[in-house]
């Protein structure tokens, strides 16, 4: 059977700061999509939050991208938000940059994850889910899971995964996308993947016969929105076993909390936390960036599960890990690398503050009454080096 797997996420306000979602506001949302259920337009749908995020987990045969179901989504966060209004909490309708909505709800805030599949005999998923980072975050977990070897042994030793799979990454300034495949363009890939900012890994497809393997919500709000709205906080939609990944292998690829943006007012390098589900609420510095995994199968449409995939002491060092680079990394305080980079910086507050002190700005030629500044004698033509 063809069933699409929508995992539409917002953040529509939160209780005592940017730090978890309200059960108040899931039971609106939950209302919603009872009601969709109803009505036949979606099978089954799970609802649940990392941090501030409202997660919408949803299956239907009605295709990615489906108007009905974006428009469900949309009024389960609305009416989510009235009750956020309603109780005080805090940035209200936050991802909801526009008031209306126009059959998509792509570009509208919410981030949007979506596989539209030939269900397997048995089809075992995992959703990944991040408050406080971007959508970048997953590029190197996700290359661990579906490329790397080290990471995952069926690479090398399941007939069924040894051609690799192919990507297909995201210029999110570019609003471009090309796709590259594994083993045979790594270093290609990598070269692009490793800048996560900008190359965000969308789809992945196993090369045999291009199923497709894993989904990423793409949606980068301060560069949809103009101006710096909160972190885009991504979801994963990962298919396992059977040729794929098994869950082990795409778990693995998450015991190494790797550093990501995000965390503080979205502009901190910080360790993305696994944790339970239990422990998905932002607290120190608003953070540390956490991760939350859901296991499912999906059967006729039904969601089967959820397991929650990091309740687990085999996570217990990594957290300990993240919390010592938690610790090393606050150190710096407002110094990079802690800090963004100014590119990543463009869409937060400082650009107004570097307005405030221009006209305080002296050149540097005036002030040592030299012909022109060291610094502004343009490029001297000296051989590169590597
Ligand atoms: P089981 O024998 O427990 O099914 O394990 C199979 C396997 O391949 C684990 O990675
Ligand atoms: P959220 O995107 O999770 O709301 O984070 C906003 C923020 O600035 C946290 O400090
Ligand atoms: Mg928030
Ligand atoms: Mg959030
Ligand atoms: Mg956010
Ligand atoms: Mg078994």
């Amino acid at each position: 059977m063809r069933t699409t797997i929508s995992v539409i996420k917002a953040d529509i306000g939160s209780l005592a700061g940017h730090h978890v979602v309200h059960p108040d506001t899931m039971a609106a949302a939950s209302k919603v999509l009872a009601e969709a259920k109803a009505q036949g337009i979606l099978i089954d749908y799970y609802i649940t939050h990392v941090g501030d995020d409202l997660q919408l987990i949803m299956t239907h045969t009605r295709g990615e991208l489906d108007p009905k179901v974006h428009e469900t989504a949309w009024n389960a966060f609305k009416k989510a938000a009235e009750v956020a209004r309603d109780l005080g909490l805090y940035a209200a309708g936050q991802d909801l940059l526009s008031d209306s909505f126009s059959g998509n709800i792509r570009g509208l805030g919410p981030g949007v994850a979506e596989m539209e599949i030939e269900e397997r005999v048995s089809e075992p998923i995992a959703i990944f889910m991040a408050d406080k980072t971007e959508p970048g975050a997953f590029n190197l977990p996700l290359y661990k899971m579906f490329a790397d070897p080290f990471n995952t042994p069926g690479l090398v030793i399941d007939p069924t995964m040894h051609n690799g799979f192919k990507f297909e990454v995201l210029d999110v300034y570019e609003g471009e996308a090309v796709t590259l495949t594994a083993p045979q363009e790594l270093y290609d890939l990598l070269a692009l993947i490793g800048t996560p900012a900008r190359y965000v890994i969308r789809r992945i497809y196993r090369n045999d016969d291009n199923l497709l393997a894993a989904v990423v919500a793409i949606e980068r709000l301060n560069l949809i929105a103009g101006k710096y709205v909160g972190k885009d906080d991504p979801v994963t939609i990962v298919r396992l076993q059977h040729g794929l990944p098994a869950l082990g292998e795409a778990l693995e690829a998450f015991s190494f909390p790797h550093l990501v943006p995000g965390w503080m007012r979205g502009s901190h390098y910080g360790p993305l936390m696994p944790v339970s589900q239990r422990d998905a609420r932002a607290t120190r510095f608003d953070g540390p960036p956490r991760l939350v995994g859901l296991g499912f199968n999906v059967k006729n449409g039904k969601l089967v599960g959820p397991s929650d995939l990091f309740d687990d002491p085999a996570f217990d060092e990594a957290r300990r890990l993240a919390n010592v680079i938690a610790d090393y990394m606050r150190r710096h305080g407002p110094f990079m690398p802690h800090r963004l980079e100014p590119t990543e910086m463009e869409y937060t507050t400082l650009p107004l503050i570097q307005e405030k002190l221009r006209p305080r700005f002296k050149k540097e030629a005036d002030m040592y009454k030299t012909k022109e500044s060291i610094y502004t004698k343009g490029k001297s033509s000296g051989e590169t080096h590597d």
